[in-house]
């Protein structure tokens, strides 16, 4: 049994953590422990000191030292004398604030729960359990349900809370976060993943200051600008030593993570939808759902974390026939012609992409309505014949012809003006009446919270997909969400839009991917802007970023791979000079850089020289080779691109039989020693050898002396070596 509660004390054990809770005098569920085994309850941890301004609940009488303002909670709710940042706020019918939270009862349930409308972690019933438990507003009928998924084998425990209103009177929610976690001790640094378009998920690592650090998306969308997952980690953390906490958040809209170290150092974190942009209505009766949070933590530094979460990401958030199976090498023609193409031009790249082994072909924008730029014709899904005469069926044929499958494009969420669906029905837009809505790039955003509008778009989808062979859908939205206003909600319940947006997203998602269930969907959000867990339960892999220079790829793909799994990290090798950098690397660096991904191309490969596609047919021969291994490896990060000199990577078998390094030297220096890379993941007393030479190396001389890379000339010159242990080869 993963859980257990006894005399008021809950214990989540994972095959690695420990996760406590109390109920204490007074009902207050505390938080004790979230990190490695103890044998022991952590509540002699708990200390009650006298701080002034931090008051008492009444029922404390005398007692002077018991303050929720001080106390490690599980989760936090405002208006009652706690002054962190509270997981909960809300608004009662006469206007006040309190929620005063009290244990009420708990469940042990066998397998794992789910979320009406919402993506959720999944797994048999026999590989998971959930823990419910009760807690209860003193004064009101509200109640709050925290959930605990417990993915024992897999490190995993996810979090989620359901608010019932089981008053007659509606409650208005303000906040309502998925995770609340307070940590009384210790010296804590925190890493998030910011950026902007085509710079996604930069790492930065900070030291906690007093006050609240924040990380967060208004923008509709989890955003390029921060992602949802945060680590937390005792100073001095790094790749293999060292505590660290990981929290993502499964969930594609508004969101917020908030770090506050309070007046006695302690530290609390919360994280779920973004409260600036949501305020929810909850009758009587009614239940809200809040998305879920997956956690995971690791006594052994950030490359367990990662591999914990890539784990479960890849076998219990995605789904679907390419969940673990090979994707396609696609060829994608956006950066090859823009929006200037017809069905020549794309059979003459699908036919040299074929000679080279390709897979498949990728129609990118521009096939449909009036489309020949970004000013018009998103909505209007129908093909433009004067670009693809014939049609799409047509030209799927001559391509499958060609012995590839074909994929699309679409930016179902979004229509522009200019186009014959805002025309005929402008109030499926999101706007406010009396206002000039944002423009952003020329388009507006539909209104997914309106089901006529998601029927609409699941009757043209679908149409589109059973009378065509298509096999890929590239599933965009390119632009942050603002002007929150729906005809199809009250007044009071305008707020709501940015949630149920999601939610009416989600629905359309679900009955499209269930029902096409063998194309794959590859997420994208002007390249990575949606890069979640919640898309991923949806779409197997995301277009990582517009950005696909090889060298900035190496950080983005860094910062990518904390939380995420490789196989979900849309890659592709473009053209030279880069078209967002112009920076000029050679074909096999763009090549080896975007292997660690889900791989493909992005330029007209007619316009190659001979050398080039045959280095092509190659990448393409050692992709195949080794997508196994780069799916399901280990993955390790070798360096700290903002750091070091080289951006270096590696992929090794769980049995350690074989490991795959990968890397890129940024700059060239003269007259200098080669650059030499520890390994990390192999078996210690095993001989490896590298492909292609006679020398043999041991495990551990590869991880303590490391290994030698090739004399490097010119500016970001990659590196990829292969090796396999002795006794297998
Ligand atoms: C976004 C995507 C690109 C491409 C364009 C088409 O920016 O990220 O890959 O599909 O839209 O307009």
């Amino acid at each position: 049994m993963a859980i257990t509660a006894k005399h008021g004390v809950f214990h989540i054990e994972t095959a690695n953590t420990l996760y406590q809770m109390k109920v204490d005098d007074f009902g207050v569920l505390n938080h004790l422990w979230y990190g490695g085994k103890t044998d022991c309850v952590m509540d002699y941890l708990l200390d009650y000191p006298d701080v002034g301004f931090s008051g008492n609940i009444y029922e404390a009488e005398n007692r002077r030292t018991y303050s929720l303002d001080t106390l490690p909670l599980e989760y936090a709710s405002g208006g009652v004398g706690d002054f962190r940042v509270p997981a909960i706020s809300v608004t009662h019918e006469n206007g006040s604030c309190a929620l005063d939270l009290r244990f009420q009862e708990y469940h042990i349930l066998k397998g794992k729960y789910r979320i009406p409308g919402l993506p959720a972690v999944y797994a048999a019933d026999d590989k998971a359990e959930t823990l419910e438990i009760v807690l209860k507003d003193t004064a009101t009928d509200v109640r709050v349900i925290l959930k605990y998924g417990v993915l024992e084998e897999e490190d995993v425990i996810t979090r989620s809370v359901v608010v019932q209103n089981q008053g007659k009177t509606p409650v208005i929610l303000n906040r309502v976060h998925s995770l609340c976690m307070d940590i009384p001790y210790g010296e804590w640094e925190w890493i998030h993943f910011h950026g902007r378009h085509t710079k996604e998920r930069q790492t930065e690592r900070a030291a906690l200051v007093h006050g609240i650090q924040e990380s967060s998306s208004g923008r509709g969308m989890s955003s390029h600008q921060q992602n949802p997952t945060v680590l937390l980690c005792e100073k001095g953390a790094s790749e293999k030593f060292g505590f660290c906490v990981g929290a993502a958040l499964m969930y594609s809209g508004g969101f917020q993570t908030q770090i506050e170290r309070d007046q006695l150092d302690q530290v609390r974190l919360v994280m779920g939808i973004q409260p600036d942009t949501f305020a929810w209505h909850l009758e009587g009766g009614d239940s809200f759902y809040a998305p879920e949070v997956i956690l995971s933590c690791s006594e052994k530094g950030f490359a367990e974390l990662s591999h914990r979460f890539h784990h479960v990401i890849r076998n219990n958030v995605c789904r679907g026939k390419y969940k673990l199976s090979e994707r396609p090498v696609l060829i994608n023609n956006w950066e090859a012609t823009y929006f200037d193409f017809n069905d020549t031009k794309i059979e003459e790249i699908a036919k040299q992409a074929s000679e080279l082994g390709i897979d498949m072909m990728v129609l990118d924008d521009g096939w449909f309505g009036k489309r020949d730029s970004d000013i018009s014709g998103l909505g209007d899904w129908v093909v433009n014949e004067k670009k693809l005469q014939g049609g799409l069926n047509k030209l799927i044929g001559r391509i499958n012809g060609l012995g590839m499958k074909f994929g699309i494009w679409m930016e179902p969420e979004m229509v522009s003006e200019d186009s014959e669906l805002f025309r005929t029905h402008p109030e499926w837009a999101i706007r406010i009446p009396g206002r000039n809505p944002m423009r952003s790039r020329y388009q507006l955003a539909l209104d997914m919270a309106n089901p006529q509008v998601i029927e609409y778009i699941y009757q043209v989808i679908s149409k589109i997909l059973r009378e065509n062979n298509i096999e890929y859908v590239k599933w965009d939205v390119n632009r942050s969400i603002c002007d929150w206003y729906t005809p199809t909600l009250p007044e009071k319940r305008q707020l709501e839009l940015p949630h149920r947006y999601i939610l009416g997203l989600y629905a359309l998602l679900e009955r499209l991917t269930g029902e096409f269930s063998d194309v794959l969907f590859e997420g994208c959000c002007g390249g990575g802007g949606r890069f979640d867990a919640g898309m991923l339960y949806y779409c197997p892999q995301i277009w990582c970023s517009d950005d696909t220079d090889a060298h900035e790829r190496t950080v983005i793909q860094y910062g990518t791979s904390f939380f995420y799994p490789i196989s979900t990290v849309g890659s592709h090798v473009s053209a030279v000079p880069n078209h967002q950098t112009g920076r000029v690397t050679s074909i096999r660096t763009r090549g080896t850089v975007a292997m660690a991904g889900s791989f493909g191309y992005e330029l007209d490969l007619n316009k190659l020289n001979e050398e080039e596609k045959k280095e092509v047919t190659e990448q393409v021969k050692t992709y195949k080779k080794y997508q196994k291994l780069i799916y399901n490896g280990l993955y390790y990060r070798l360096c700290e691109p903002g750091r070091d000199s080289l951006s270096a990577w590696e992929f090794v078998a769980e049995d350690g039989s074989e490991a795959l390094v990968q890397g890129v030297v940024y700059r060239a220096e003269p007259n200098a020693l080669r650059k030499r890379i520890r390994l990390t993941g192999l078996l210690e007393n095993e001989k490896y050898r590298v492909e292609g030479e006679e020398e043999i190396y041991s495990g551990t001389a590869l991880m303590t002396g490391g290994i030698l890379l090739p004399e490097i000339k010119g500016d970001d010159v990659s590196v990829q070596i292969h090796l396999k242990r002795l006794s297998t080869l």
